[in-house]
């Protein structure tokens, strides 16, 4: 059979065509796997108490590690303020693959045992894992971590018991590996991470907490779930979250800022926050992780608030707290 120019031409931009996003796939399927260079921080566990019980405030409070780092059925006592053993949690089930969120304690087969403190360190302000790999950006708050909050998280889980748990475990689809290999880098600090806050009640402290320590700013603001970019004004809320206990229907977080008319505590009195965070989880299968919050100090609560209340407001109706699934939701 002859084929004409035209029909050479049309040859060549099909050919083009299939084959650019092929290769494309192909090459995904290996660089999605590739290694990361980013800073590791120069911080190390010390022993001594007093930083140690700092960081035991922090993982079981405003940190919330224990929130994503205990086991599911461990829930109930997560919820009345108790310390269950940070042996590995359900992980994060999301668009692109699951990631396990692993056992924190030393056990050095799957725990951290032979994680250094540098690497827990680099993982925590980049993101970047003990393999050196990325993942979607969990934990990416905790980016502006201050060297002594650091360090004295570092220290209490050094201190911990060893139990076995959870390994550390990544199932990624085809999705996940195109989107780790062309549109996710590592998080990083924003700033030169402060070495040193001292905890009070102003806004300013409020501001540390709310956007690093607890990332009420990574649930009270719409994300992209894929690639985790943030697509509302900061703390004016709109990310919704599976409900477990009303499947089809979704919780959306409130929008955070003091708009008259759609800011959700806009009208709250600082007393009557921080009697919210102590009465602790209300609705069952909320997502908000209300136990480790309840453990937050009085002053910590009001510093969140105190920054709250700071921001300019925000016009942003989000509906109610449990609507009708549409879009995308995380959980
Ligand atoms: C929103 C849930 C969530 C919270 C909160 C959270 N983590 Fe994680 N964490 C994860 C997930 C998911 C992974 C797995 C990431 C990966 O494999 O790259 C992980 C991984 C880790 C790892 C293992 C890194 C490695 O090398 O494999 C460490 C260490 C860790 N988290 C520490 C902490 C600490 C300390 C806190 C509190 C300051 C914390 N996490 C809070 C979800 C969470
Ligand atoms: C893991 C996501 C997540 C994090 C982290 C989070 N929130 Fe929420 N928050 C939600 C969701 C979802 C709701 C709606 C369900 C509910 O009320 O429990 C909510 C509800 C609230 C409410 C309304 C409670 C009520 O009874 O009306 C307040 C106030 C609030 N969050 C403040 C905060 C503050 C302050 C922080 C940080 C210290 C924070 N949240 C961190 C997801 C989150």
């Amino acid at each position: 059979m002859r084929i004409g120019n035209v029909g050479r031409v049309l040859l060549v931009v099909v050919g083009v065509l299939v084959a650019v996003p092929a290769i494309a796939v192909v090459v995904a399927l290996v660089r999605y796997d590739r290694a990361r260079s980013v800073p590791m921080p120069d911080v190390h566990a010390v022993t001594d108490p007093a930083v140690i019980a700092r960081g035991r405030y922090l993982v079981y409070g405003p940190a919330r590690c224990a929130d994503c780092h205990t086991p599911d059925d461990a829930r109930p006592q997560l919820f009345k303020g108790e310390e269950v053993p940070l042996t590995g949690g359900p992980g994060e089930h999301t668009y692109i693959g699951t990631w396990s969120a692993p056992n924190l304690t030393p056990d050095p087969v799957t725990g951290l045992g032979r994680v250094s403190d540098g690497e827990i360190a680099r993982m925590l302000r980049y993101g970047v894992n003990r393999r050196g790999r990325i993942a979607p950006p969990f934990m990416d708050s905790y980016a502006n971590l201050a060297d002594d909050d650091l360090v004295a998280i570092l220290s209490y889980l050094r201190s911990i018991p060893s139990e076995t748990g959870t390994p550390p475990d990544a199932r990624i689809n085809l999705l996940g590996k195109i989107t780790l290999a062309y549109f996710l880098d590592p998080y990083a600090p924003t700033k030169t991470p402060p070495v040193h806050l001292a905890p009070d009640a102003s806004a300013a402290y409020g501001s540390y907490i709310a956007n690093t320590l607890a990332g009420c700013r990574t649930c009270h603001t719409a994300r992209n779930l894929e690639t985790g970019a943030y697509t509302s004004p900061p703390f004016s809320g709109g990310l919704a979250f599976h409900s477990r206990l009303h499947p089809g229907q979704v919780y959306v977080s409130p929008n955070l800022t003091p708009d008259p008319a759609t800011g959700h505590i806009t009208a709250w009195p600082e007393d009557g926050f921080v009697a919210r965070f102590r009465a602790g989880l209300l609705i069952p299968d909320s997502p908000m992780p209300w136990g480790s919050f309840r453990r937050m100090s009085d002053d910590d609560l009001r510093a969140v608030y105190r920054y709250l209340q700071s921001l300019a407001p925000v016009h942003h109706d989000v509906g109610p707290v449990l609507q009708a699934e549409h879009g995308q939701a995380a959980g």
